[in-house]
């Protein structure tokens, strides 16, 4: 099923990044997945499972400039290579161990090397046969106090980065709210319901369902099944790697089956497989499906746009299509006509520049 999924679904991604590459998306804007969330609620943990790019992450404000997050399915040799790049930059390696160095360095460049932040794009392109076709990106989370060193609105400042990623039409939200919180009440669930009051384009991730408090089951199991806060795209659980697991050094793979038996014995959760509601590979399976449905969607769009160029360029070709005749008579009207056209094109030219002068 996957592998036929992957197939109907790679065409179009391939699309989306020819064009991202021919600068198309400064006409139109280009559906990306945007991962939105308080501080430490998992956004990097959710990154991290689905790309198996491990990102910096830490307590306190580790995502400092918006990190875009590229990655492409390839096969044939390559294992693991990445390229990122920022400002004019753009530096190439084959280790993933480097990806956090190579961000901070980045963003210590773009936001300085304290605690602030910055709105300037960081673009990390990834390439390996173990990663699903997506584009990610990675937003500071959002502060409720200023730590030492940063300004008094450090709140409202990030605030108003996050914003200007998730009010475009073509993004995907991706709310990322740990399970163990009042859900209800999420600050990065409120913004999202701001730019987008009817749920279409967000979807919710419950993370840390290992850490919820007794008794609480049944009240998030109401939250996915869409009773408290409805979304059109509705709501996925799921558990990634602890703090202690992380610093067990557990794989990634280890943790996909941890993951999977987790929910497997859970009491309340357990019913979640079924639905397609919880899962870190049921989540990117999904991601993906969205990302096709909006680019499917914007294709007549783009059809149109790219037809009215078309149009302009053979309009444009036919003034120098017209060669001379064969014939001597047909020729010397020809070139009588040409050069009275390129005389014409002088005389305006030259006027215009007189125009302008005399308007000096
Ligand atoms: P971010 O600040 O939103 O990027 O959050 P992080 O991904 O850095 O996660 C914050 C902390 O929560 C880290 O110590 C993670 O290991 C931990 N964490 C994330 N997801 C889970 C989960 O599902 N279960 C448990 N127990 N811990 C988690
Ligand atoms: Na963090
Ligand atoms: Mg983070």
């Amino acid at each position: 099923v996957h592998s036929h999924l992957e197939e109907s679904i790679r065409p179009y991604i391939d699309l989306i990044d020819t064009l991202r590459s021919v600068g198309i998306h400064k006409d139109l804007a280009l559906p990306t997945i945007a991962v939105i969330g308080d501080q430490s609620s998992g956004k990097s943990s959710v990154l991290e499972a689905i790309s198996g790019v491990a990102l910096p992450r830490g307590s306190g404000i580790v995502t400092r400039c918006p990190l875009e997050l590229r990655l492409k399915k390839v096969t044939g040799g390559v294992n693991w290579k990445a390229v990122l790049s920022y400002r004019k930059k753009r530096i190439e390696f084959v280790h993933s161990s480097l990806v956090e160095r190579h961000v901070e360095t980045a963003q210590n460049e773009l936001a300085g090397s304290g605690v602030g932040i910055c709105d300037e794009l960081i673009t990390l392109e990834v390439m390996s046969p173990d990663v699903c076709d997506l584009t990610l990106i990675d937003l500071p989370g959002i502060a409720r106090v200023p730590v030492k060193g940063q300004p008094e609105d450090i709140g409202n400042q990030i605030k108003s980065l996050i914003t200007k990623f998730i009010e475009k039409q073509e993004t995907i939200n991706l709310v990322v709210v740990p399970c163990n919180t009042d859900i209800a009440t999420t600050e990065a669930l409120k913004m999202a319901q701001e730019v987008d009051p009817e749920g279409r384009r967000t979807i919710a991730i419950l993370t840390k369902p290992d850490l919820i408090d007794k008794g609480t089951e049944k009240n998030i199991m109401d939250i996915v099944h869409n009773k408290v806060i409805p979304l059109h795209k509705g709501y996925i659980m799921v558990k990634c790697r602890g703090q202690q697991q992380i610093d067990e050094n557990i794989p990634l793979e280890e943790a996909t089956q941890i993951e999977r038996d987790f929910f497997q014995n859970h009491d309340h959760f357990r019913d979640l497989l079924n639905e397609d509601k919880a899962t870190i590979k049921c989540l990117a399976v999904k991601l993906t499906q969205n990302l096709v449905d909006h680019i499917k969607k914007s294709l007549p769009q783009l059809n149109q746009q790219i037809k009215k160029k078309l149009w302009d360029v053979k309009n444009e070709l036919k003034e120098y299509e017209t060669g001379p005749p064969k014939d001597l008579k047909g020729a010397k009207q020809f070139l009588i006509e040409t050069l009275k056209r390129f005389n014409d094109q002088i005389n305006s030219l030259s006027s215009g520049e007189q125009m302008s002068e005399e308007n000096l």
